[in-house]
This record gives C-alpha cells, structure tokens and sequence, in this order.
C-alpha cells in the first residue's frame, strides 16, 4: 500500500483516487500522524496544502527520515517542503500560478518515462521552488517555472526521493495517470492487485474472522452504500444478516416493493417493515422542513430498534460508512484535525451496545458502484441517483399527507420512467418532481379545474456540494408535463426549476 500524507491540499482526495485507479491500495492520513513503516508499506506521497511552507508553523515531516525507508513523492506544497528540508529555496511568485502550463523535460528518468514532452500539466501554487538542493537534479520546467519536476540524486541506502510541482492527479494533467503509475510501479514496485474482486475476496474472509459465529442487524435504505455493505456481510455470513428496510411513506412509487424483490434476488435477510400510517401520524401538522426531518429521523430510530429488541442475541450493527466520510481532514484554520463524523442511518443511539461493522470503510463512491457490480447487483440500483433519508417528504413543501405522498409519487414516477427512456437519467446527477402548495386554475374539456403545480428538478453535479440545473430539451420537458398533467389526477400545472446551486440548493426544503 501507499500513504498519502495529508497536508490539507483540496486535491488530495484526488490523489488517493488516482492511486487506486491504478489499482493500487492507498490510505490518506493526517501529515503528523504516525505510522508503522512495514512491509506492505511501498511509499509515501506528500499532498499539496493551502499553506506556504516559509510561514510559521507550517506543516512539515521529516522527510531526510523517511527516505531511509521508503521512496517518497512530493506534490506542489509536498514537493517545496521537500526542496526546504534540503537546503533548497522556495520564494513567494509575482503572480500565483493557476491553470494549464506545458512540460518540459530537462532530463529522462523513471518518473517522466514514456511521458510526452511538453504535455499539460495543472498548476496552483504561489510559491515556486527557486533553488534546487545541492545533489539535486532537475527533471523539468515549464515556461513559467524553472523547476516542475526534480529528484534528489541516490546515494547509500537512501530510497528515491522525488518531488513535482504540478498536480499529476486532476484530470486536466494530461500525462498524470503515467507520472503516477511510473512511481507507483517503477519506482515503488507494487503490484497493481487492488481490484473490485480482490477487495471482495479478502472483505469476505475479513468479516467472516470478525463476526464469527455472531448476528449482525442492518438498515437498508435501498441505496448503493447500504446494498453493497449488506451484501458483503452476507456473502460472510449468510442468514446471520439481519436487514431491516423501513417503509416510511415517503419513498418513491413501489420502491418498498421493488427493492425488497431485490433483496431477495440478492439472497439477502432483509425484513420489510411498512410504518407509512405511523409516519403519516406522526407528520400531521409538522410544516417546518427541519422539524420533518427530526420526525422521521426518530420514527426511524424507534422502529429500528423495536425491530432490534426482538433480535436480543444480535451483537453486530452493519453501516454503509463510505470513504469520505471517515478520512481525517486537515483544517485549513490551522493544522489541527477535525474528524468527520457521519451515520448513514441517523445517528442509532450507543444504548444498543453494538459494535460496528463498516465494510466499505475504505471505498470511495465509484469504487463502492464498481464492488457492487461485481457482487451481481443490478445496474439499476448501482446507477440510482441518490436520494434523501427524508425521501419524499423534503419534496412535499409544508404539511405532508397520505394524499400529497401519493400524488408526488404519481408524478416523480411518471418524470422518472421518461428520464430513464429518453436516456437522460444517467446523465444528471440528480431529479427529482417537488408538490408546491400552491393551488392554480386551469382547464380541461368544458371544466375549470383548481389544483396543484409541480416543480421538476435536475441538476448536474459532481458531489453534490455544488450544482448547476440540467439543461434538459424543451421536447422532453413538454412531453413530461403532459404525462403528468393527463395522467396524475390532482396536478394541472407543471414548472421547471432553473436554479442552480449555489445560492439555491438541490432540495426545496
Ligand atoms: P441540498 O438540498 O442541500 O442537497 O443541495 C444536497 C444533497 O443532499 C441530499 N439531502 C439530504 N440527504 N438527508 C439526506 O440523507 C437530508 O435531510 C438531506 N437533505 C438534502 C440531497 O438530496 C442532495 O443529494
């Protein structure tokens, strides 16, 4: 494996991505922490940060040390630390760098080997490195820049040492994947072993040995996380799996039935429990969206653990924890460390005494999809868009009721069905209809009518955290607001919502 230490750079999550594609295992870790140097250890790659390294307090490691160990690649802020630590110099630019820039190979060497010259490259950075280290070598420059890319020149037992100021990691670098591979086969030696089924394999055989001979109780939402951790730990213990998939009433048109057959096609032990009425109840009168929110984040909770208690000997809760989730990430405010917390579920309470089982702990987001697929489950709910804990209800602005639930999942569906056959659902990141509480006037035949309007949402979106509304044809449109205004009783207004993210979020509420 690799470790990427984690200076706080917004690219490093990049970094570690672009590790694994080659299909090698990595794992991020705050720069300070320690580590133990063994032997499925290969290298060490340094990220870029926001700091400069000649402020005070900059973030550093010994760098001098760790090469005596294992061979280590600096990039950007990783790559000027390294400079420093050796006596080089690295001064403030005139101008910060930002953008595309073209390499230029000085010199060949393992690390640009079959790299094209005067391929782009992606930089950002303020600081250059001025003056290399005595016993330095420069790999390359670019126009701007007189080093991009240098090694420290090996002597003694000392492992390779290499630093590089641009980001091999972000797409716009056009050569990166071959930089990277070069260090991480040629000059690290690993083996590219990390693949969808290995991680299957020994996940299995690691759950098995963890859980024994123990039960494990799980919720299920349907989602690509909770479907693939719940596999996982059935393919280790068959039946001792015990899922739970809660109705809650605001799901989407027939998915409380439709992903249960799913689960059963997967072989898993999953029970449904269909709470709506409850749920329903216990929303009447609630029009506030956070007030919804705790509604049914705690029916969820109550349910949940009424199903547990009739479950007593059960010792394991599974989660679909995911990557992102769990990384310690460096606070730009200063070198301290804030760390993540997130339950998919909504937070269970520690009363149930159970310990976690979190299988995909160390997955990002695509590679979670591609375990899925791996494990047979169907591209249908690998590919689903995501789709909020709340459900529904997040979608039915003010009061929500049996009525409105039914009427927003009429239409969804019909909006939905119509994205997937005009081959559009995969390229938006997310949609979904909202019920507005607005009441209009319209007409059909000979008669007035008076009802509700529905906004239609799709954004484009890479993570969610920013978002820009999906340009979808006016044909589909007009074709989804007649589908629904013919077919959904009770809807005689369509709209489009035009907003993008931010100042707008993707939800109404
Ligand atoms: P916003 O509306 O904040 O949504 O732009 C960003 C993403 O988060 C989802 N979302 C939620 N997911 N519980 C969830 O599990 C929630 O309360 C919630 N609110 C928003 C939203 O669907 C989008 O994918």
């Amino acid at each position: 494996k690799i470790l990427i230490l984690d200076f706080g750079s917004q690219y490093t999550q990049l970094i570690a991505r672009a590790v694994r594609e080659a299909n090698v295992y990595c794992e991020i870790i705050p720069y300070h922490k320690k580590f133990e140097a063994d032997s499925s250890l290969k290298g060490i790659i340094l990220s870029g940060s926001p700091f400069s390294v000649n402020e005070e307090n900059a973030p550093s490691v010994d760098v001098a040390e760790f090469i005596n160990k294992l061979p280590v690649l600096g990039i950007c802020y990783g790559a000027q630390l390294t400079a420093k630590a050796f006596g080089g110099r690295v001064d403030k630019s005139n101008k910060r760098e930002f953008g595309r820039a073209k390499l230029v190979k000085s010199k060949e060497d393992i690390l640009l080997q079959n790299v094209v010259d005067h391929s782009q490259v992606w930089m950002s950075h303020s600081d250059s490195i001025t003056q290399l280290p005595e016993g330095f070598e420069l790999l390359a420059t670019t126009d701007s820049i007189p080093i991009a890319a240098f090694r420290k020149h090996q002597n003694g037992s000392a492992k390779a040492l290499y630093g590089i100021q641009f980001h091999p990691e972000v797409y716009h670098s056009t050569e990166g994947k071959k930089i990277l591979h070069n260090f991480l086969v040629n000059i690290c030696g690993c083996s590219q072993n990390w693949t969808p089924a290995s991680f299957v394999q020994e996940t299995v055989a690691q759950l098995k040995q963890q859980i024994g001979d123990a039960h494990v109780i799980m919720a299920l939402s349907g989602g690509v996380d909770s479907t693939v951790a719940a596999t996982l730990i059935s393919k280790a213990i068959g039946s001792r799996l015990h899922g739970i998939f809660v109705n809650n009433g605001v799901l989407r048109k027939n998915e409380f039935e439709k992903v249960l057959e799913t689960y059963k096609q997967l072989d898993l032990n999953v029970k449904g429990v269909d709470a709506s009425k409850t749920f329903y109840d216990a929303l009447a009168g609630k029009t506030d969206p956070e007030a919804k929110r705790k509604v049914i984040g705690k029916l969820f909770i109550d349910v949940f653990q009424e199903e547990s208690q009739k479950l007593n000997y059960i010792r394991f809760l599974g989660q679909g924890t995911i990557y992102p989730d769990v990384i310690e990430s460096i606070s730009v405010h200063g070198p301290s460390v804030t760390i993540k917390s997130h339950h998919n579920v909504g937070g269970l309470p520690d009363t149930m005494h159970l310990s976690l089982i979190e299988p995909l702990r160390f997955l990002f987001k695509d590679e979670v999809r591609k375990v899925g697929l791996e494990l047979g489950i169907p591209s249908d709910m690998i590919n689903r868009h995501p789709f909020p804990g709340p459900g529904l209800a997040i979608r039915i602005l003010g009061e929500v009721t049996e009525e409105k639930a039914k009427l927003l999942q009429d239409a969804d569906d019909v909006y939905v069905k119509a994205l997937k056959s005009h081959d559009l659902y995969n390229k938006v990141w997310q949609a979904g209809a909202i019920l507005l509480p607005v009441k209009s006037v319209g007409v059909m035949g000979d008669e007035r009518t008076y009802e509700y309007t529905v906004a239609l949402r799709a954004v484009t979106s890479v993570d969610g955290m920013t978002a820009d509304w999906a340009h979808l044809p006016y044909e589909f449109l007009a074709h989804v607001s007649n589908e629904i205004i013919n077919n959904v009783r009770g809807i005689n207004r369509v709209v489009y919502d035009i907003s993008s993210k931010p100042p707008a979020t993707i939800e109404w509420e």
